[in-house]
């Protein structure tokens, strides 16, 4: 698909008059530091160089008019600016629509309405964000059509999570919304979630290639167990906070949560913040592993990350921890892991160039015969954030 098709099915669905502008938020990967961002810790996220694109209008009266080139099927579906209702809608338009919302909100007031085009190359439910990716890209949108030059994109990617939250009842970090808002080409930004400081970290992979694997599990996060693991780690916090003052359990050190993790009455409510707690620290050696350009060591904790959302945080499942154990099993693997919520999705890995073809065939005909569907792989290039397009 060319930009240009997509501005001409604008023209075609909704006229080509007046001043129709052109928006693109990327996907993201997360290479390390999962299930971290709603307990004060690290992540280390990059932006892919697929995404969605937008074309857009303004209208003189309130009316929204929107159109998918993924979703042709569904068509055109109007609303007006009168009728957004948070968790009201069955269909992607709960994205778009959901970001209008938060700008009337946050006192940024869309008064007028607007025609739009989306077209997507993120696998949708592949654990690559292709909802935050629509609930950015729309904020970029609105910033620009509405002439709110005071937002940051890291205030429109606090709208985006505002937005899943209240109007899509899915209780996610900030990860997704950051990652895609501020990537940088070729750099995984290191994100503290406690305060939203980052630095950007150079991937130099020097003969070594990201490839992602799509398990082809449909899921929402909606349906899944994403809400029930954060209230479980809000629990356990709230068990450690009678014993121990802290903040988060981003905050704590390993020695500190051994200290104090038999506050945590459920054991499996305790396996949960171990995770968070382990995992944090290890997103935290990973960047300095990468800095001190050990690229084995990231790898070996990108390994160490599955297992541990695998056994403790329980959110894989036999499609990832598949592609994993046989991403393991190949030459010229440097580390292989989960990315993502979990639950179906994709896997990431680090595979040596000339290793990557046999990878493909090695780890695909495995995942075929085993799970009895075809597993789908990218080899991926990090990109920029979103913006407006030239
Ligand atoms: C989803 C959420 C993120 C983050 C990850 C798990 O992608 O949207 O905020 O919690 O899961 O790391």
């Amino acid at each position: 698909m060319k930009v240009e098709d997509i501005k001409q099915c604008f023209v075609e669905k909704f006229g080509g008059e007046g001043e129709i502008c052109g928006y693109f938020a990327p996907g993201r990967v997360n290479m390390i530091g999962e299930h971290t961002d709603y307990n004060g810790g690290h992540v280390f996220p990059c932006a892919l160089t697929i995404g969605t694109y937008m074309f857009a209008r303004k209208r003189e009266d309130r009316k929204l008019r929107f159109y998918s080139m993924n979703f042709e099927a569904v068509g055109v579906v109007e609303s007006s600016l009168d009728e957004l209702l948070p968790q009201s809608e069955d269909n992607w338009t709960a994205y778009p629509k959901g970001m209008v919302w938060t700008f009337n909100q946050k006192g940024h007031e869309i008064g007028q309405g607007f025609d739009l085009v989306l077209y997507g190359n993120i696998p949708n439910g592949s654990g690559l964000s292709s909802s935050a990716s629509v609930e950015v890209v729309t904020g970029i949108m609105l910033r620009d059509l509405f002439g709110y030059d005071e937002l940051s994109n890291t205030d429109l990617a606090l709208y985006g999570q505002y937005s899943e939250n209240q109007y899509n009842g899915v209780n996610c970090g900030i990860m997704d919304q950051f990652a895609i808002a501020m990537g940088k080409k070729d750099h995984a930004i290191f994100l503290d979630t406690s305060d939203l400081s980052y630095e950007y970290a150079p991937i130099k992979l020097e003969g070594a290639r990201i490839v992602i694997a799509c398990s082809n599990k449909k899921r929402g996060l909606g349906d899944s167990k994403y809400n029930e693991r954060r209230s479980e780690c809000e629990t356990a916090l709230a068990e450690i906070q009678k014993v121990k003052e802290v903040a988060s359990l981003g905050a704590l050190t390993i020695e500190e949560f051994e200290e104090v993790k038999d506050a945590i009455q459920d054991p499996v409510r305790q396996r949960r913040a171990k995770h968070a707690v382990y995992e944090n620290q290890r997103t935290i050696q990973a960047v300095e592993a990468l800095k001190n350009n050990e690229i084995q060591k990231f790898g070996q904790l990108m390994n160490e990350s599955h297992i541990s959302l695998r056994d403790d945080y329980e959110v894989t499942g036999i499609e990832l921890d598949t592609l994993a154990k046989e991403a393991w099993k190949c030459e010229g693997v440097i580390g292989s892991r989960m990315t993502g919520a979990g639950f179906g999705g994709c896997t990431v890995s680090i595979v040596e160039d000339g290793a990557i073809e046999a990878f493909i065939a090695t780890v695909g005909t495995a995942y075929q015969e085993k799970i009895g569907y075809a597993a789908d792989f990218y080899v991926v290039d990090i990109g920029d954030g979103a913006g407006i397009l030239s």
